[in-house]
């Protein structure tokens, strides 16, 4: 075939495809089938629990056959306030029948009462919004670099910004550019320049790194999630707070999955009566319905940011900021950081009971807790077994399982579910 006629073949192919696409509805489909088309279709780059949800509603999951299940990952401390909550549910509806999306080239009438809303919450002057948690942080990081040129007179392209080691942000290049996890940045070179490491729960080494005068901002989970939910010693969040201070450097805290009540406080860094310079917030601040983020600062820094240097389309979107108000005030009315206080403590010290040859440790902070399993037990073949006995749980880091179902589950529920747990860690 001469190239163009070749060409050409090649281009029509889709459409010729398209005329006779077919695709099989997921109704009907069994677990076993969903598995498998993922799996044919989808890239590979997650690891699913083999379970196949297709309804949920509060604290419980159902898969296609009908089967329920405890969920005690929340979607990673995105649904805090439970599946499809009806209140959230109906902002979302009523706002997306008047209008979804302006971008940020026109006002809405929505964007100013959220940004009046969240920063009276939080009490800090200023919200910029974005949509996933990563994002959160990569437009932190952009506004600590801005703020260490423009104020604290940091020489153009010497910003340094500290991270402490296991990390967890999300996959964007700055994000794996800071972790120490192989799996998250092997592969995936060159990095990020300006980004430094020092241990976690470190005071001593952040005193020193901070020393140096290029440093513009320290960013830190309060309890490091995705780590394996690791508390650092008490006193920390202020040892951090005093050295920024102490350093004229930034202190940013990403409460992306420790914020919003999870940990059994507003936000984790109130356990220690704290402020960061530039708070992250994302996941539960939608409740699990589409993505919204951003970061809470003050003048002095927020505004180092001028029009036309950051933003996203759908940012501030109009449905985005009715959901957030609504999944808010979701978390303040029905008092879900005072649950999750009370209903954590009488998790771990159900777990804290479990044999210690095969669970070495129970820790955490409200409803953000993990159990350390024996390291010749595999976590996943646990977390398998809790999925037969109707509880969603799953392994973070070979031996760690991660236990944070939403908050708005109920003592006697807490309590069956510690019995699940219980009985499958006793039979295994
Ligand atoms: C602490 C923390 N920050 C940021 C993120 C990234 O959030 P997203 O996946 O919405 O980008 C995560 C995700 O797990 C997280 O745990």
């Amino acid at each position: 075939m001469a190239p163009l006629a070749r060409l050409i073949s090649r281009s029509i192919k889709p459409r010729r495809e398209a005329k006779t696409l077919r695709v099989q509805f997921s109704r009907g489909l069994t677990s076993q089938e969903v598995f498998s088309r993922e799996d044919k279709y989808g890239a590979h780059n997650y690891h699913p629990l083999p379970v196949a949800i297709n309804k949920a509603e509060g604290v419980f999951m159902w898969d296609v056959e009908g089967k329920r299940y405890y969920d005690f990952l929340s979607a990673y401390s995105a649904v805090n306030q439970g599946h499809c909550h009806p209140r959230i549910y109906k902002a979302l509806v009523n706002q997306a029948k008047n209008l979804t999306l302006t971008s940020r080239a026109f006002y809405s009438d929505a964007l100013g009462e959220f940004e009046e809303f969240i920063t009276k919450l939080f009490g800090y002057d200023k919200w910029l919004p974005m949509n996933t948690g990563v994002e959160g942080g990569e437009t932190a990081c952009k506004l600590a670099r801005k703020w260490g040129y423009t104020s604290k007179g940091i020489p153009d392209n010497k910003a340094k910004i500290v991270f402490a080691e296991g990390n967890f942000w999300g996959r964007t290049m700055s994000a794996v550019s800071s972790s120490t996890d192989p799996s998250s940045y092997s592969g995936f070179g060159p990095f990020m320049p300006g980004f430094e490491l020092i241990p976690y729960d470190d005071l001593p080494a952040l005193d020193k790194i901070l020393a140096d005068p290029h440093v513009c901002a320290f960013m830190v989970e309060p309890i490091q999630g995705e780590a394996g939910v690791v508390v650092p010693q008490e006193g920390y969040l202020k040892g951090v707070r005093d050295l920024c201070t102490k350093h004229n450097v930034l202190w940013i805290a990403d409460e992306v999955q420790t914020g919003l009540c999870r940990t059994g406080k507003r936000l984790a860094v109130d356990h220690e009566g704290v402020r960061p310079d530039i708070l992250i917030l994302g996941k539960a601040l939608s409740g699990g319905f589409f993505p919204v983020s951003g970061i809470l600062a003050d003048d002095p820094v927020m505004l180092c940011i001028k029009p036309g240097e950051h933003g996203s389309t759908y940012g501030g979107n109009p449905l985005g900021c009715r959901v957030a108000m609504e999944a808010l005030k979701v978390l303040e009315e029905e008092k879900l950081a005072e649950n999750a206080e009370k209903l954590g403590k009488i998790l771990r010290d159900e777990l804290n009971k479990l044999p210690r040859d095969v669970v070495t440790l129970a820790r955490g902070k409200g409803l953000l807790n993990a159990i350390v399993i024996n390291k010749e037990i595999d976590a996943m073949d646990i977390c398998l077994k809790l999925r037969d006995e109707g509880l969603l749980a799953k392994p973070t880091h070979g031996h760690i399982i991660r236990l944070a179902p939403p908050l708005v589950i109920t003592e006697p529920q807490i309590k069956e579910c510690t019995d699940i747990i219980s009985k499958v860690i006793l039979n295994n």
